[in-house]
């Protein structure tokens, strides 16, 4: 028979019954996304490798522990057939063709009469690459064209624009630390397609160079108000541009909802009934520090670690922080917005118990090119941080995790 290209189309398999036979390394990495694709999965296969066996127990696909028998495929919309048996793929094979049932082949890609092609998403669509015919399949051709796609429409190397009427509204992107790398790939790709940033003085200011020209850029630190209106500015100024139909992203540093007052920027839109997506980011409480080489809990050393605002002192009526139970826990305290206060903070804590030689490091503009770490103990940080002229934002790290590198494990033994 003359040589065909394969017919591409996307199958929708919610609740539609897959056959998966085998339960080995090619089982494994197609699963998830039959899985994800909504189907209804039956797997039959005497043994099951680890990963297979935690999808079986979490109930996403129903394990019949036992060869292939003649009959497993009658019902099936599509099979995957993937045993080590290649006399027991063939009679599966010859099933599935008697039944009409598309199947992958796992070790005769000539005798499927259906091909996997390598998949990735972005930007809520899936590409998925194929190659023309049986005689030309390169698997790895495949999957570096696949890549190579993906990867251009995320880092906007490869423009597609949309045609599609954008629905407008507001989302609140936590952009990370700072590093332009570590806002998420959600939140990347919704700042390509804003028409209006409101961006924080903290987070990836970087990326707001790359922005192009017909975007309104606002610098949320810059809006014109007494500091105490700062937010209800910020606020009107969403709402404003929302009801002009734009795309508009508010970029925060960090997570959004950590000491980000996201979620007053969420009621305030909600009140006038504008749609608002949120897009977490990665807080500089866990990054900054792990970006300065200290982990927040280590076994054997931290088994928990608590993230505190220090924007007000201990002694102020003003904080709801509980210092002394602080004082006494045996974890990593974390203290964002508290280099102002860390003499009050520091000299609370032994105060209330905690050793005065308890390692402390501040961390400033972390994962910047500007980041620095000045160590110090809770009873010399705040002298240290006069000497050393440390500026916000810093996170700092109170713990033993301060002292934790990489060879103090060996160290320690
Ligand atoms: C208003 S809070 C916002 C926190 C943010 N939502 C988050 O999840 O990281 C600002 C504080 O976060 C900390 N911070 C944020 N980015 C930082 C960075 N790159 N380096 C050091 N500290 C940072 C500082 O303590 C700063 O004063």
């Amino acid at each position: 028979m003359a040589e065909h290209p394969a017919y591409p189309v996307g199958l929708r398999l919610t609740g539609r019954r897959v056959v998966v036979l085998g339960g080995g390394q090619v089982a494994q990495r197609r699963l998830p996304a039959l899985i994800a694709a909504g189907a209804g999965i039956i797997l039959v296969s005497p043994e099951v490798t680890p990963s297979v066996q935690a999808m079986a127990d979490a109930g996403e696909i129903t394990w019949h522990q036992r060869a292939y028998e003649e009959g497993d495929l009658a019902d099936a919309w599509y099979a995957l057939i993937a045993t080590g048996d290649t006399e027991a793929n063939t009679r599966a094979s010859a099933e599935a063709e008697r039944n009409r049932v598309w199947c992958v082949r796992s070790d005769d890609a000539d005798e499927a009469t259906a091909w996997t092609p390598a998949t990735g998403h972005s930007e809520g669509v899936t590409v998925a690459v194929l190659t023309t015919d049986a005689r030309g399949r390169d698997p790895r051709h495949t999957a570096a064209i696949r890549d190579a796609v993906v990867e251009g429409l995320r880092d906007g190397t490869l423009v597609a624009p949309h045609h599609r009427t954008r629905t407008p509204g507001v989302a609140l992107v936590g952009g990370g630390p700072g590093d332009p790398d570590l806002i998420t790939v959600r939140g990347r790709r919704l700042l390509a397609e804003a028409d209006v940033v409101i961006a924080d003085r903290l987070g990836p200011r970087d990326l707001l160079a790359e922005l192009p020209p017909h975007v309104e850029v606002i610098d949320a630190a810059k809006i014109p108000y007494g500091r105490y209106m700062a937010q209800e500015a910020i606020n009107n100024a969403l709402i404003e541009h929302a009801k002009q139909g734009k795309s508009v992203v508010r970029l925060k540093g960090g997570d959004p909802y950590v000491f980000g007052r996201g979620m007053e920027e969420v009621q305030a839109l909600a009140e006038v009934g504008i749609p608002c997506t949120v897009v977490p980011g990665i807080s500089s409480s866990i990054s900054v520090p792990s970006a300065a080489g200290i982990p927040v809990t280590h076994r054997g050393v931290a088994h928990e670690f608590t993230v505190v605002s220090g924007h007000v002192a201990p002694d102020d009526e003003r904080s709801l922080v509980d210092w002394p139970s602080l004082a006494r826990l045996t974890g990593t305290l974390v203290i964002l917005m508290g280099v102002d206060k860390i003499g009050k903070i520091a000299e609370t804590l032994v105060a209330h118990g905690k050793p005065a030689d308890t390692p402390v490091a501040l961390v400033q503009e972390g994962t910047t090119a500007a980041q620095r770490r000045v160590d110090a103990t809770l009873a010399t940080v705040a002298e240290t941080v006069r000497a050393e002229d440390v500026k916000p934002p810093a996170v700092i790290v109170i713990g033993e995790v301060v002292e934790v590198g990489p060879t103090a494990g060996a160290l320690r033994k």
